[in-house]
């Protein structure tokens, strides 16, 4: 029997590309088929209805899969305009049966280079389910996803969208005029689409940073986990992950040397951790930004140097904001940088450089260099070097993180998945992280792969520690 589902990808002859990298992706991704294994019988996602916005990428692939693998249904967009790989999108289409002309896997609606609009266009899709039933569990990351079922619940109960004013962003003009559009052909949708959704598993900084201001406010209308602050993704991914991706996304943007280079790092938490030790790792000078005073001794206790912005504008030649914050580099200082200064941001949203800053400097040009590499030229002649138009430059000009720390991050995610679909009634709208048992479980998966042998505790000994012999292995507020 041929499926027909509606999907939206750049091109399905690119699918055999990905089912190669997928087939090499589930090699070094243990964790995740370490799970297919263990749940193949019990199926404890059947019934799962996921609508799943994160970065479309091969790693992001073997996670669909493995979802779909343990029972769930799925439809699945980017969380990124620029993060997808169109042969991993094209694969999960085809699906590991299926053919181009027959294509068996799973909706996807994602392709580089969407246009905003088109962006939130997808994002509707993975919550507009043929049928009757819509979706009910989502799995974000950043955050978007949820907020359209939360803004545009709330804006539906209101009875109007809020006109778009100057302040909005351009992105949340767009935003809003989806929700307007929507609920004009459907006055009832997001409210029933919240009915739906028993929780949302949620994967970085930003959209759990989201997640707590609704809880705290009383406005979150279903659980969530926190997959970010399991130990196992925190402090693996947005860490090593970067440490790998960071200079990947330099490498293939611009392909200048980096040792010797002056680097500065813009937050130091666990991204611009990882950043700043490849950047070290090159040979580059590492300077730190922080407004935290326990992140900026860390960093001066690892030997860099942690100065303000301002200061060090005339002699950095590579800048990548890691703060999740925003208007953290400003056209005020992209005008005083170096010729040919690399500006780049690796948080989750595009506004850690004031892009639109920048359009507004008198005189200033824009040259594309290729595809995510632009030459911003000022009245003067010197020019700067911005990456991914300010987004986040590892999934924007590389291919993101590797596999085997993907694997770590989405264990935690299909386990949390896991455990909100099944145990739903233990779970009150608030947000929630994995137990510690769990966490040591995902790291667990990954050990042998690495060839790590482990020491086992004696009774007597755990005894002493006060630990059970097969852990979990530290209280909560231990902190790695
Ligand atoms: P974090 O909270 O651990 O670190 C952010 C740091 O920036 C903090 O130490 C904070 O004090 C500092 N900071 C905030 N405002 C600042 C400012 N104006 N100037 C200087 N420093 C400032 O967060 P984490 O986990 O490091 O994540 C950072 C961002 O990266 C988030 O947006 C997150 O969603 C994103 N992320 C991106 C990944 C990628 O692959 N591109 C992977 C993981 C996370």
């Amino acid at each position: 029997d041929t499926k027909t589902f509606d999907f939206k990808v750049a091109d399905l002859s690119l699918a055999e590309a990905g089912r190669h990298q997928i087939r090499l992706a589930e090699h070094e991704m243990p964790g995740l088929m370490a799970l297919r294994e263990e749940y193949a019988a019990a199926q404890p996602l059947r019934g799962a209805r996921i609508a799943g916005s994160l970065h479309m990428t091969v790693q992001t692939a073997v996670l669909i899969e493995t979802l779909v693998a343990l029972g769930a249904q799925v439809r699945w967009a980017s969380c990124n305009i620029f993060s997808t790989q169109d042969e991993a999108a094209a694969a999960v289409v085809v699906g590991p049966n299926g053919t181009p002309e027959d294509p068996q896997g799973v909706p996807v609606f994602a392709w580089k280079g969407e246009s905003l609009p088109e962006y939130w266009d997808c994002t509707e899709q993975i919550l507009t389910w043929p049928g009757e039933q819509g979706p009910n569990m989502i799995l974000d990351d950043g955050g978007d996803a949820t907020m359209l079922v939360h803004k545009g619940r709330e804006w539906e109960i209101a009875g109007a969208v809020p006109a778009t004013t100057e302040e909005d962003s351009e992105e949340f003009g767009v935003f809003k005029e989806l929700v307007r559009r929507t609920i004009a052909e459907d006055p009832k949708k997001w409210t029933t689409v919240a009915e739906g959704i028993r929780g949302v598993t949620e994967e970085t900084t930003t959209g759990v940073h989201r997640l707590y201001e609704l809880a705290k406010t009383g406005d979150l209308l279903f659980p969530a986990i926190n997959v970010n602050d399991s130990v196992t993704k925190s402090k693996f991914d947005n860490k090593y992950g970067c440490r790998h991706s960071l200079i990947d996304g330099l490498n293939r943007a611009t392909d200048v040397l980096i040792g010797g280079k002056v680097a500065v790092v813009c937050g130091y938490g666990d991204v611009g951790k990882g950043c700043a030790q490849s950047l070290a790792g090159q040979g580059a000078r590492v300077i730190v930004t922080e407004v935290d005073p326990i992140c900026a001794l860390q960093a001066a206790m690892e030997g860099f140097q942690v100065a303000r912005l301002e200061d060090v504008l005339d002699i950095a030649d590579i800048y990548v904001t890691t703060t999740g914050c925003y208007d953290v580099i400003r056209a005020e200082h992209m005008t005083k940088m170096k010729n040919k200064a690399i500006v780049s941001n690796i948080g989750h949203f595009d506004n850690e450089i004031d892009m639109a800053g920048l359009a507004k400097v008198p005189g200033v040009t824009k040259t594309q260099i290729k595809p995510q590499v632009h030459e911003w030229t000022f009245e003067n002649g010197d020019s700067i070097i911005v990456l991914s138009e300010g987004r986040l430059m590892n999934l924007g000009n590389a291919t993101g993180h590797p596999s085997f720390v993907m694997s770590n991050s989405f264990s935690n995610q299909t386990i949390a998945q896991i455990e909100l679909f099944t145990k739903n009634g233990d779970y009150d709208k608030q947000v929630y992280v994995l137990p510690k048992h769990l966490d040591e479980k995902v790291a667990r998966l990954h050990l042998g792969a690495l060839g790590v042998n482990l020491t086992e505790l004696t009774k007597a000994q755990a005894e002493y520690l006060g630990v059970d012999v097969a852990g979990p292995y530290k209280p909560e507020h231990y902190r790695y």
